[in-house]
């Protein structure tokens, strides 16, 4: 199963049914869905997660595994994360009502040393909408590095769209510590 991370404000930890409600309300929010792949978050959609969260228990080789964030016992977002290997790469959404307090930011710095330290990964990557500021801003914050600006290579609702891929190492993780 996977263990809880305490951080300042938050705690990390298993997705769990009682979730399924707000996870579907802020997922299908017009600011969250927005540069997501999906159009509607429906019930079903967060229920099927959930369930399949927890059958993988923990993160996993070649699977997305979903990790709640909370704050006083509240989910205010999510965190994603697929291993390959010694390297994952990293998804996160977050309640519109808690954004743009640092909470992302708390989250994914525990994440990221959970990352390096307990599962010793060599390299963590993320690819995000060039239009998505909130989130460009948020990796480089936490010291990504723009590692390449993709030309149409998604077919993201109805029309060809690029991404921006960012990636950061171990080591360029340690040297911020
Ligand atoms: C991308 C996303 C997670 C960013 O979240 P966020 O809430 O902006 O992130 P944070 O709150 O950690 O940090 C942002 C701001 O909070 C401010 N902030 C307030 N209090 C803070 C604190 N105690 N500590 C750190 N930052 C704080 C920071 O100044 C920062 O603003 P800045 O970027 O202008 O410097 C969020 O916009 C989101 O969920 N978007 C929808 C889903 C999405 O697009 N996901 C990405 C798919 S690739």
């Amino acid at each position: 199963m996977f263990k809880p991370i305490n951080t300042q404000r938050l705690i990390l930890r298993a997705f769990a049914p009682e979730d399924t409600l707000t996870f579907a309300t802020y997922r299908n929010h017009p600011a969250v869905a927005k540069l997501q792949m999906w159009e509607n978050y429906s019930l079903e959609n967060a229920r099927n997660l959930i369930t399949q969260m927890q059958e993988l228990g923990q993160p996993t080789q070649h699977h997305w595994y979903q990790i709640a964030v909370t704050l006083e016992g509240q989910l205010i977002g999510d965190l994603a994360f697929k291993l390959e290997d010694r390297q994952a790469e990293l998804g996160y959404s977050f309640d519109p009502q808690f954004q743009g307090r640092g909470y992302a930011t708390e989250a994914i710095t525990a994440l990221l040393e959970y990352a390096f330290s307990t599962l010793a990964l060599h390299r963590i990557h993320a690819t995000t909408d060039p239009r998505n500021t909130a989130s460009i801003r948020l990796l480089e914050k936490l010291g990504f590095r723009k590692e390449g600006h993709l030309l149409e290579n998604l077919w993201f609702k109805g029309v060809w769209a690029d991404d921006v891929l960012f990636g950061l190492l171990a080591r360029e993780w340690r040297a911020t510590r």
